[in-house]
């Protein structure tokens, strides 16, 4: 393959160098993946409103997230044991996301601890949790997440149990013997047994809290200081919920076609938990997002925001910390693309009027006459 020119391209590459087991890991959804497919397919359905004739010579794609200012609204989201797509694995995403003057989220399940990621360099970092039955081994970690100059948790709600996801269960994926949950190691749960299934369906099913709700965000917030966004809404009502237990952000997510399959994309439900969030907290969203363009329609249908998954994992394997930062670049010059295309000059010039969607009312043509 000759020079890489977008994100999608890293994929084909990373399925040539990773073993079986842990490229389909990483690329696979749940069930039918059905949802896996929308949530690319349904950005292609909304379709731009570019506005002309505006000096687009200087473009500040700058915002402010929780008080921080990153360089651009594009975020690293939190994916699991890294290490397995490279030797470096959390640590050269660190330093991608902080080369880029962005956010990485460190997943609950990645190979390198919160110290060791932290001790990378300079750089704002969010802390990705999942509540584990006993919590004792929750507010431990939390508080050194804390200690370790984390900025934010990122409460994952939509894993009370791990989705079925077909490829884990042939491949009966466990994590190599050679690696470790390194936020976990000195807890005794940093190893995944094999398991006659996917090694860590039977993780989850023996360590996850399913009793996990909302009184659990509130006792959250009593155990750190840090802000909570909560991770994997996709509806309304639980936007309003997620503001009323005192979420600092909303997280709109289907964890990436993982879970349950057959949710919408999450560009599709995007707009409805902006709506119920009523501007009172920002709403961010993750799934499928591989353009430039697809960043710009995110923003203009109300995020704050967006992060991608896949692209870092992928890249990763590919060519470690050079492919993530190649990745941001990327996007980054897509999405500065885009916005002068659209006739936009910083994230506030961003409107509901640069796009059109097949939920809109049609705008264009005259009412039917009989
Ligand atoms: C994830 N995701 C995830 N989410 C989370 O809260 N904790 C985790 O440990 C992981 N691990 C993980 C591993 C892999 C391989 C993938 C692909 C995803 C979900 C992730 O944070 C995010 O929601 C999606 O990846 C976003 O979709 P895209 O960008 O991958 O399409």
């Amino acid at each position: 393959m000759g020079e890489i020119t977008n994100v999608t391209e890293y994929q084909a590459i990373a399925k040539q160098k990773l073993p079986k087991m842990v490229y389909d890991y990483y690329a696979s959804g749940a069930e039918d993946e059905w949802t896996l497919a929308e949530n690319r397919n349904a950005f292609s359905r909304i379709l731009f409103r570019p506005r002309i004739l505006i000096d687009v010579s200087r473009i500040d794609m700058t915002t402010t997230i929780l008080g921080f200012k990153i360089s651009m609204p594009i975020m690293i989201a939190p994916t699991a044991m890294q290490k397995m797509a490279h030797p470096e694995g959390e640590y050269a995403t660190a330093r991608a996301a902080s080369a880029a003057g962005t956010i990485m989220t460190l997943s609950s399940w990645a190979t390198s601890s919160v110290e060791e990621v932290a001790s990378t360099g300079p750089g704002i970092r969010f802390f990705q949790l999942y509540v584990y039955r006993d919590r004792n081994v929750v507010a431990q970690l939390v508080r050194r997440a804390e200690r370790a100059g984390f900025k934010a948790i990122a409460l994952t709600v939509d894993t009370p149990r791990l989705g079925r996801r077909e490829a884990d269960i042939k491949n009966r994926f466990t994590l190599p013997p050679f690696l470790t949950l390194k936020n976990f190691e000195g807890l005794d749960l940093g190893k995944m047994d094999k398991a006659d299934d996917s090694g860590l369906a039977s993780y989850v099913a023996g360590q996850i809290d399913r009793t996990l709700s909302w009184k659990d965000v509130k006792w959250l917030q009593t155990i750190t200081s840090m802000p909570i966004l909560v991770k994997g809404v996709l509806t309304a009502e639980d936007a309003r919920i997620a503001v009323q237990s005192g979420a600092a952000g909303i997280i709109v997510s289907n964890h990436g076609a993982r879970q349950l399959d057959y949710v919408p994309a999450t560009i599709m439900a995007l707009e409805e938990v902006v709506k119920a969030a009523q501007g009172r907290v920002p709403v961010f969203l993750d799934g499928g997002v591989r353009r430039g363009t697809d960043v710009f329609k995110a923003l203009a249908l109300g995020a704050s925001g967006i992060f991608i998954g896949r692209p870092v994992v992928f890249s990763l394997a590919a060519e470690g910390e050079a492919g993530v930062r190649k990745v941001l670049q990327m996007l980054r010059e897509e999405f500065e693309l885009t916005m002068a295309l659209s006739g936009c000059r910083s994230l506030s010039e961003i409107t509901r009027n640069h796009i059109v969607t097949d939920w809109d009312v049609p705008r264009l043509l005259p009412p039917a006459r009989l």
